[in-house]
């Protein structure tokens, strides 16, 4: 099979401004909620991304039926004919569809759901997902690699309960949420993640109908509604804090000033902080970069400047962003210390910066990096969506040409890179792999 693959050249200083689309980790969670009602929703600020088609896919196995009426506006119908089982084949190619669990759960009381795949960087369980929705009411079976979910009530309703999450798990947050807005009587989510697409799904609930204290916050009270309450309706997803982080990369590895429309700085703020700490300048335009706010202005001339840190839960840094701070430091003056705290096995795109030239020394959840004056561009694989895009940032970066294959990881959550940053005037295509 001939897959594409991505060119990328140094180019020098990036100019102009991009549109920062809505957030992936976003739009999966609030497809997936389109379960708990019926009646028609419309999604704007869709990014066009390969993972929305994909959970359509599934959703659509499952009785909810999209479509888009352009590139970034997705309506959904659920008229009612739910089954609620989710077949291996779709499952297995996307780790969101664990989030069909709590709607499918808390609005029918059984669920018949492979196991998830997604991005290949380590074990990760969902032990937090099931003992939520067990102290719910919930019983399950794992069976040849399904999991079978039921409850065993007269009404097949879970009950409100009081869960302390071990960790902030983003999926776990999300599953019991939507399971406990149908639950009898009223559920707190303790320890809760609380990155800003958990409160973008929190309002979209709310706009539903369902009732929640504590959008935003670590502890997340739900009042459960009787089940056929909630209706459909229109939201507009959250722009996409990662997709924007990559931007502000590849203006600090090229040099330049680019304005990022629609970036949210409240969103970002520890990102934001250690980027002034490396020299780079990120200030709000319009009236701050909020919902009716304009976006980011990012500025970024001469070498950067090294840092030491650690990935964390929001509002620390996020994992997801990683990749492209350690290509950053790549290029920085002097030595930078990285610690990740969520994926151990999350530093496999070492080995693809070190073919560009960078000096890193990774081990466990540590990882060394020592500044080099210029990268050179080499033919390198991206193993997974972060760690893809931060290999073009580090593209940018590199004398001569790199060229990057596995292209359809960075399919899966970002809305035409290639695109955004030849209009910022990168030196970058897209090509037929001979
Ligand atoms: N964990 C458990 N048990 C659980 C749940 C999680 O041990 O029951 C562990 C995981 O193994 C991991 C850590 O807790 O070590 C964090 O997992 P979390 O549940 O918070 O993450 P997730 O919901 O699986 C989402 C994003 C990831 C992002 C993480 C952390 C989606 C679809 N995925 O994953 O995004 O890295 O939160 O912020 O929302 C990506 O977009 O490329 C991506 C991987």
């Amino acid at each position: 099979m001939n897959e594409e693959r991505i060119v990328i050249r140094r180019a020098g200083p990036l100019h102009g401004e991009v549109a920062i689309p809505g957030a992936k980790n976003s739009v999966l969670k609030l497809m997936a909620a389109g379960l708990l009602a019926d009646g028609c929703f419309t999604l704007t600020n869709v990014p066009d991304i390969a993972d929305v088609t994909i959970m359509a896919d599934l959703l659509n196995a499952i009785g909810l039926r999209s479509e888009r009426l352009d590139p970034h506006t997705l309506r959904m119908v659920n008229d009612g004919s739910i089954i609620p089982v989710a077949p291996y084949e779709l499952v297995e190619r996307i780790r969101a569809s664990i989030n069909v669990l709590g709607p499918l759960l808390g609005r029918f009381g059984c669920v018949s759901l492979s196991l998830p795949g997604g991005d290949d960087f380590g074990s990760r369980p969902i032990d937090m997902h099931l003992s939520g929705l067990q102290a719910m009411g919930a019983t399950f079976e794992m069976r040849h690699g399904v999991v079978e979910a039921s409850v065993s009530t007269p009404d097949s309703r879970l009950h409100g309960a009081e869960i302390v999450l071990d960790f902030p798990s983003v999926g776990a947050t999300e599953n019991i949420l939507t399971a406990a807005v149908h639950a009898k009587g009223t559920t707190v989510i303790d320890h809760a993640a609380r990155e800003p697409e958990i409160a973008d799904l929190c309002n979209f609930l709310v706009e539903m109908g369902a009732e929640i204290e504590g959008v935003g916050s670590s502890r997340l009270v739900i009042h459960g509604v009787e089940p056929g309450t909630l209706h459909a309706t229109d939201h507009r997803v959250v722009t996409d804090r990662i997709q924007a982080a990559t931007y502000l990369a590849a203006v600090a590895v090229s040099g330049g000033e680019v304005v990022l429309r629609g970036a949210r700085a409240e969103h970002m703020e520890m990102l934001l902080r250690r980027l002034a700490d490396m020299g780079v300048t990120v200030l709000p335009v319009g009236d701050g970069g909020g919902e009716s706010g304009d976006g980011l202005a990012v500025w970024a001339s001469g070498r950067l400047r090294s840092i030491d840190f650690a990935t964390l839960p929001y509002p620390g840094i996020a994992t997801d962003y990683k990749p492209l701070l350690v290509t950053m430091l790549t290029v920085a003056d002097g030595v930078g210390i990285v610690t990740e705290n969520l994926y151990p096995g999350r530093f496999r795109y070492v080995e693809e910066l070190q073919r560009l030239g960078a000096d890193i020394r990774a081990d466990g959840h540590h990882a060394v990096v020592r500044g080099v004056s210029r990268l050179s561009g080499a033919p390198v694989r991206a193993p997974d969506i972060r760690a893809g895009a931060a290999l073009v940032v580090a593209g940018l970066a590199a004398d001569g040409e790199t060229s990057l294959t596995d292209v359809h990881h960075i399919d899966r959550g970002y809305d035409d890179l290639v695109g955004r940053l030849t209009a910022l005037g990168a030196d970058i295509e897209r090509v037929d792999s001979a």
